[in-house]
C-alpha cells in the first residue's frame, strides 16, 4: 500500500522532467521565465522558436548584440520573423530572461542590476498571464485561467515579417495601425527607413509601401474580391488563399498557407521591396518571389542621394558623376540611405561674384534620365537662361530645361537612368559640380570628339560609296524584283516586293503582340513567311535582336531568315515558310493532326539541339528567352524549328549571365526571372522542361483546365516519377506506338530541367546526350518551388 501512495507522485515527477527534456516547451509563465542563456521556446508543431539570440549589426562592429525573437526553427540560418527589442538592443543577452512580470505584462528582466529592459505595456486586467508560442508563429499573452482573455500578441507588432496568419490593416476603434518595418540593413535589425501599412484614408482600403512616412512609392491598389488590383498573384491560386475583413470594429488583409508545412513569409526586404519568400531544402536557401514594386528602382530613393538607379547593370546603384559612396559598409550591408558625397566642393563664391578667369561651377549632362523629385521651377526664357539662374544660385545642385526651367535646391534623390541609351533631348539633366571635375575629363572628350569626328566623315564617305553602288546596281536590276544580297545570304527586300509576294498583305499566318505574319511567294516560287513589326514602342529593338541573332546563325533546329526589309518606319523580316505551322496547333488545338510518339520525341530532340546551337555553339551565347510550343515551328517533315528571336539576348563567352528585363511567357518562366537576379542559359533549359512536358503529355501544363482539384501537370509528372508509373499520365489521342522507355526518359530530362535551381538543371548539351540514349540519369528530386506554387502534392489523381 505505501510504496504505491509513493510511486505516484514519482513517476509523476518523472514525467513532468521527461516531457520538458524532449521537446522545449511553448508557455512561458510567472512561475517558468525563459532563461536569457540557452533558453528557447518551441511551437507545438515545431516550426518557430522564441529566444535571445545575437547578432553583429555592422560588419566592423567589435561586439554583437543581443535580441529577443521568434525564428524559423527548422530552418538552418537564423532568420528573425520577429524582434521585441530591435530599437533597444542587449549588450548581453545571457545575464537576461523574459519574464511575466508583476502587473502581468512580458518582460525582458536584466538578472545584475534587477531592472526590466522591454516590457509588452499591454493593459493586463489581471497578473496571473502566460505567453503561448503558436504553431503559426504568434507570441500570445493571455490570462492564465481564460485563453480567449488576449492581452498582447506579437502579431500586432510585426517588424518587417508578414506570417501566414497575421494582419495588415487597422482597428478601428483603437485606431491602431498593423504594418511592416524594414530592418536598418541586412544586419542590424532596428527599423529601416521603408514601411508597410494600410491607406490613411479608410474610405478606401488599400496597401502601401512609404519611404521615411512621407512618399508612397507603390500601392496594392483595390481589393477585388480575391485580391488587391496591383498584385494578381496574390490571388491564392497556388500557394495560399488570402481574405480581406471589414467590419466595424476592424479592417485587415490576411493570408494562409494552403500546406501547412511550407515554410515562407512575406518580408519588407532592406531594399524596399515586399517579396513572398520561400525556404527551400533542396537548394538550403531563401526563395524570393513576387517583388514589389517589381522593378529595383521602384524602391523610392533606394540608392540614396547623389545616385543613379538603372535596371540593367549590376550593381545598379552607382554615384553620379563627381560623387563617390559615403559609407562602404553601410552600402554592402545594403543601407544605401546616406548615398553618395560630392568629390570636390562646388566654387559657389567665385561663381557668384562673377571674377572672369576664376573657377567657376561647370554643368555635366545625364542623359535619359527620369528627373529627381522636389523640383522648383523658375521663370527662364532659354536653356541658357535657366543654367545661369542655378549658377547664381549656391544652393542650386542641378537644373533641367524643357519649355520650363526646372531647378534643384535640396539633395538629389530618386534619379532613375533609362537603358536603352539612344540619346535624346528629353530626360537631361545638368548636374553642377566644380569646374576641377570636369577639366579632367574634358581633356579626354575632346580627344573622343576628334576621334568621333573622324569616324563619322569616313562612316559618311563609306555610306556614300555604298549607297552609289546600291543605286546603281538597282538601276540594272529595276524590272528584274531581285533583292540585293547583303551578307550570308541574308537579302534585303524593298517593301513594294515585299507586298507584292504576300499579295498587299493578304494571307495572315498568324499574330502577336510584336505584329503579324503573312504568307507569300518570291518571284523564283519559293513560298515565304513575313513577318511584319506592328508594335510601335518595340519594334525596333526586336527587329535588330531579331535580325543580329538569327541573321547570323544557321541551323536546322533554328528558322532560317531569308531576308528582311528597312524601310522608312516598315521593318519586316523573311522567313522560309512552314506548312505545319506551330508545335502548339499539334498539341493543343483539335483542329491539328496529333503526332504520335516517334514524331514527338524527334521533336523533343531536334528542339533540344536547336538550343544546344545557341548556348554552346555560337560565338556569344543566345539566350532565347521565350521557348514556348507557339515559338516551335514544323516543316513539310515535322523537324523543328525554333522561331521568333525578338527577345533573344546575347551573353558574352567571357560572362555567363546578364540582367535585363523579365521578359518571356507565364507558366514558361523560370523562377529567377521572377526574383528579378541576372539570368543565364538556365532559363531557356526550365522554359524547354517545360515545354518538353506538354509535348510528352499533349496537353497543357496549366491553363483553362487548371482547376483546383487536380494537381498542376509537373508536379504531378514528378510524383509519378518517384513513383515508377508515369505511364498513367499519357495522352490517349496516341494510341499505340509509344516507347515506355523514351517517357520515361523524357520525363526525367523535363523534370531535372524545371528543378528550383539553376545550377540543378542540365545543359542543353546534356539534355541531347540524354535523350539521344547517350547517357543515363536518375528519378529527379520534387522542385519545391513548384510543388508549393500548386499547393502540394495530391495523392487522389490516379
Ligand atoms: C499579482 O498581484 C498581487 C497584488 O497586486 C501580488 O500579491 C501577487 O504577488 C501578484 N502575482 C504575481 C504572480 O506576480
Ligand atoms: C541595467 O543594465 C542594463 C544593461 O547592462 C542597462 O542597459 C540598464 O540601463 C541598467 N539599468 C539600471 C536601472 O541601471
Ligand atoms: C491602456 O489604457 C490606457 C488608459 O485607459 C490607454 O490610454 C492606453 O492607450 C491603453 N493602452 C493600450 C496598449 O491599449
Ligand atoms: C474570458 O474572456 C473573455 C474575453 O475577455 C470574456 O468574454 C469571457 O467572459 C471570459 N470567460 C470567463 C469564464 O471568464
Ligand atoms: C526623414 O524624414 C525626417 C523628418 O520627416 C527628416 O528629418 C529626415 O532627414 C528624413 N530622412 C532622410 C534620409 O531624408
Ligand atoms: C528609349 O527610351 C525612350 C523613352 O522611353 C523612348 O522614347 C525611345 O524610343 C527608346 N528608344 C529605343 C531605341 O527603344
Ligand atoms: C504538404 O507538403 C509536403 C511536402 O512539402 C507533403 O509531403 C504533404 O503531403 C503536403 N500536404 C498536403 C495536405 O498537401
Amino acid at each position: 500500500m505505501p510504496s504505491s501512495y509513493i510511486s505516484i507522485p514519482v513517476s509523476f515527477c518523472i514525467l513532468i522532467i521527461a516531457t520538458s527534456l524532449c521537446s522545449a516547451a511553448d508557455t512561458i509563465s510567472a512561475g517558468q521565465p525563459l532563461a536569457g542563456r540557452g533558453g528557447k521556446l518551441v511551437s507545438k508543431n515545431g516550426k518557430f522558436a522564441l529566444g535571445f539570440f545575437q547578432r553583429w549589426t555592422g560588419s566592423r562592429s567589435s561586439t554583437p548584440k543581443w535580441y529577443l525573437g521568434i525564428w524559423f526553427n527548422t530552418v538552418p540560418e537564423l532568420t528573425p520573423a520577429w524582434v521585441a527589442n530591435r530599437e533597444n538592443p542587449l549588450p548581453d543577452g545571457t545575464s537576461s530572461e523574459l519574464i511575466i512580470s508583476d502587473d502581468g505584462n512580458l518582460a525582458i528582466f536584466n538578472r545584475p542590476n534587477r531592472s526590466i529592459l522591454w516590457s509588452s505595456q499591454a493593459n493586463t486586467t489581471t497578473n496571473n498571464t502566460i505567453a503561448v508560442l503558436l504553431n503559426s508563429g504568434d507570441l500570445v499573452l493571455s490570462d492564465a485561467s481564460n485563453s480567449t482573455a488576449i492581452f498582447w500578441r506579437s502579431f500586432d507588432h510585426m517588424t518587417d515579417t508578414f506570417l501566414p496568419g497575421a494582419r495588415m490593416g487597422r482597428n478601428k476603434v483603437t485606431g491602431w495601425t498593423h504594418g511592416l518595418v524594414s530592418n536598418k540593413n541586412s544586419h542590424d535589425l532596428s527599423p529601416g527607413i521603408y514601411s508597410g501599412h494600410p491607406s490613411p484614408d479608410s474610405a478606401n482600403f488599400e496597401l502601401l509601401l512609404s519611404w521615411n512616412s512621407s512618399v508612397t512609392y507603390w500601392s496594392s491598389g483595390q481589393w477585388e474580391g480575391q485580391y488587391f488590383s496591383n498584385m494578381p498573384e496574390m490571388s491564392g491560386r497556388y500557394l495560399f488563399f488570402s481574405e480581406f475583413v471589414s467590419n466595424d470594429r476592424e479592417e485587415y488583409y490576411t493570408y494562409w498557407l494552403k500546406n501547412e508545412t511550407v515554410v515562407t513569409r512575406y518580408v519588407l526586404d532592406v531594399d524596399g521591396q515586399a517579396k513572398m519568400v520561400l525556404w527551400s531544402d533542396a537548394s538550403a536557401e531563401w526563395i524570393f518571389f513576387y517583388p514589389k514594386p517589381d522593378a529595383q528602382c521602384e524602391a523610392y530613393a533606394v540608392c540614396g542621394p547623389f545616385t543613379v538607379c538603372r535596371e540593367d547593370v549590376l550593381p545598379f546603384c552607382n554615384c553620379m558623376k563627381g560623387f563617390s559612396i559615403r559609407s562602404q559598409e553601410d552600402w554592402e550591408l545594403g543601407d544605401r540611405t546616406g548615398g553618395c558625397n560630392r568629390n570636390i566642393p562646388l566654387n559657389c563664391a567665385s561663381s557668384n561674384s562673377g571674377i572672369s578667369g576664376g573657377l567657376t561651377d561647370m554643368f555635366y549632362a545625364m542623359r535619359n534620365v527620369i528627373y529627381p523629385d522636389n523640383a522648383k521651377h523658375i521663370e527662364a526664357g532659354s536653356a541658357e537662361e535657366c543654367g545661369k539662374s542655378c549658377l547664381g544660385d549656391c544652393s542650386c545642385y542641378a537644373y533641367s530645361y524643357s519649355g520650363k526651367c526646372s531647378v534643384w535646391n535640396s539633395q538629389l534623390l530618386n534619379v532613375l537612368q533609362r537603358y536603352n541609351g539612344s540619346a535624346s533631348d528629353e530626360g537631361i539633366l545638368y548636374l553642377r559640380l566644380a569646374a576641377e571635375e570636369l577639366k579632367t575629363s574634358k581633356h579626354k572628350r575632346r580627344m573622343i570628339v576628334r576621334l568621333v569626328i573622324a569616324a563619322t566623315i569616313f562612316a559618311a564617305l563609306s555610306l556614300f560609296a555604298i549607297i552609289c553602288m546600291f543605286v546603281r546596281r538597282r538601276k540594272r536590276q529595276h524590272s528584274s524584283m531581285e533583292p540585293s544580297n547583303i551578307r550570308g545570304g541574308i537579302m534585303a527586300f524593298g517593301y513594294k516586293d515585299l507586298r507584292h509576294a504576300t499579295k498587299n498583305f493578304s494571307e495572315k499566318l498568324g499574330g502577336g503582340s510584336f505584329g503579324s505574319v503573312f504568307k507569300g511567294v518570291l518571284p523564283d516560287s519559293t513560298v515565304i513567311a513575313v513577318k511584319r513589326l506592328d508594335g510601335a514602342r518595340q519594334e525596333e529593338k526586336e527587329f535588330r535582336a531579331e535580325l543580329s541573332s538569327i541573321g547570323m546563325i544557321q541551323h536546322i533546329n533554328l528558322v532560317k531568315l531569308i531576308g528582311f526589309c528597312c524601310q522608312g518606319s516598315k521593318r519586316l523580316l523573311v522567313y522560309e515558310y512552314m506548312p505545319n505551322h506551330s508545335l502548339d496547333a499539334h498539341l493543343f488545338q483539335s483542329s491539328g493532326m496529333p503526332l504520335c510518339w516517334g514524331t514527338r520525341y524527334k521533336i523533343a530532340l531536334g528542339v533540344a539541339r536547336g538550343l544546344a546551337y545557341l548556348h554552346e555553339n555560337c560565338q556569344d551565347c543566345i539566350i532565347h528567352c521565350d521557348i514556348k510550343p507557339q515559338n516551335i515551328l514544323l516543316d513539310a517533315s515535322f523537324v523543328p524549328k525554333i522561331a521568333d528571336f525578338g527577345m533573344a539576348k546575347f551573353v558574352r563567352r567571357d560572362f555567363s549571365r546578364v540582367i535585363t528585363t523579365m521578359r518571356g511567357t507565364m507558366g514558361y518562366l523560370a523562377p529567377e526571372w521572377i526574383s528579378g537576379v541576372a539570368i543565364s542559359s538556365k532559363v531557356d533549359v526550365y522554359s524547354y522542361g517545360m515545354v518538353l512536358l506538354e509535348i510528352i503529355f499533349g496537353r497543357r501544363n496549366s491553363g483553362e483546365e487548371y482547376n483546383s482539384d487536380s494537381t498542376y501537370l509537373p508536379v504531378q509528372v514528378v510524383n509519378k516519377l518517384l513513383q515508377g508509373n508515369v505511364q498513367c499520365l499519357m495522352d490517349q489521342s496516341m494510341h499505340d506506338g509509344i516507347n515506355l522507355e523514351e517517357v520515361e526518359r523524357a520525363c526525367r530530362v523535363a523534370c531535372w530541367c524545371i528543378q528550383d535551381h539553376e545550377s540543378h538543371r542540365l545543359t542543353m548539351g546534356e539534355v541531347v546526350w540524354i535523350l539521344e540514349g547517350l547517357i543515363k540519369v536518375d528519378v529527379p528530386p520534387m522542385p519545391k518551388v513548384l510543388e508549393a506554387i500548386s499547393g502540394g502534392t495530391d495523392s487522389t489523381i490516379a
